[in-house]
C-alpha cells in the first residue's frame, strides 16, 4: 500500500517536483530510522503514510492563504491525507493517527510517540539541507529534538562530521 500512497502523493503534487522530492527523501529517512527499531506493523504503516503525506497541505495553504507557513499546512493537510487514505481503504485508526501527526508535525512539544518522533527527525534531516541550516541550528536540534540512536547518527554523519 505504501507505493499506492506514494503515487497518490505524486499525483497530488503533480509538477511540483521539489515537494515530491522532499516527501520521497523524508520517507526514506523514516524507513531507515524505523527499521533500526523494534516497531509493530501498524506503527510502521503509520510512519510510512505520515512521512509521505506530512506536507500535503502545502498547496492548499499557498492557494488559500498565500503562505506555506507551518500553521496553515497543519490545518489544511489532515483532510487531504484523510481523503487519500480513505480512498485506498486504509483502516480508520491508522488514518486518525496519521492525521494527528500531520496536523501537529511542526509542534515539537506535542511529540507523543515513536511514530511522531520519527517523522520530526526525518523531516529535520531533509530540511537541514534544503533550508541551508547553519551548524549552530543543527547542533541545537541534536540536543533538543533528536532522540533516536539512528536519527542522531544520521544527523552527525551528514552534517556534523
Ligand atoms: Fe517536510
Amino acid at each position: 500500500m505504501t507505493s499506492k500512497v506514494l503515487e497518490k502523493m505524486i499525483d497530488y503534487f503533480h509538477n511540483d517536483i521539489r515537494r515530491i522530492n522532499h516527501a520521497l527523501k523524508v520517507f526514506n529517512f523514516s524507513q531507515i530510522i524505523s527499521d533500526s527499531l523494534l516497531l509493530d506493523e501498524k506503527t510502521k504503516e503509520i510512519i510510512s503514510y505520515t512521512a509521505i503525506l506530512h506536507d500535503i497541505g502545502i498547496k492548499e495553504s499557498e492557494l488559500k492563504y498565500n503562505s506555506s507557513n507551518g500553521n496553515y499546512q497543519e490545518i489544511e493537510g489532515p483532510p487531504i491525507a484523510r481523503r487519500i487514505l480513505t480512498d485506498l481503504g486504509i483502516q480508520g485508526d491508522i488514518i486518525d493517527r496519521v492525521c494527528y501527526i500531520i496536523g501537529n508535525h511542526h509542534s515539537y512539544q506535542k511529540i507523543d510517540g515513536m511514530d511522531f518522533r520519527i517523522i520530526v527527525e526525518s523531516d529535520f534531516l531533509v530540511n537541514a539541507f534544503e533550508d541551508g541550516m547553519n551548524r549552530h541550528s543543527i547542533e541545537s536540534a541534536l540536543e533538543r529534538i533528536f532522540k533516536t540512536e539512528k536519527g542522531i547518527s544520521l544527523l552527525k554523519t551528514m552534517y556534523l562530521t
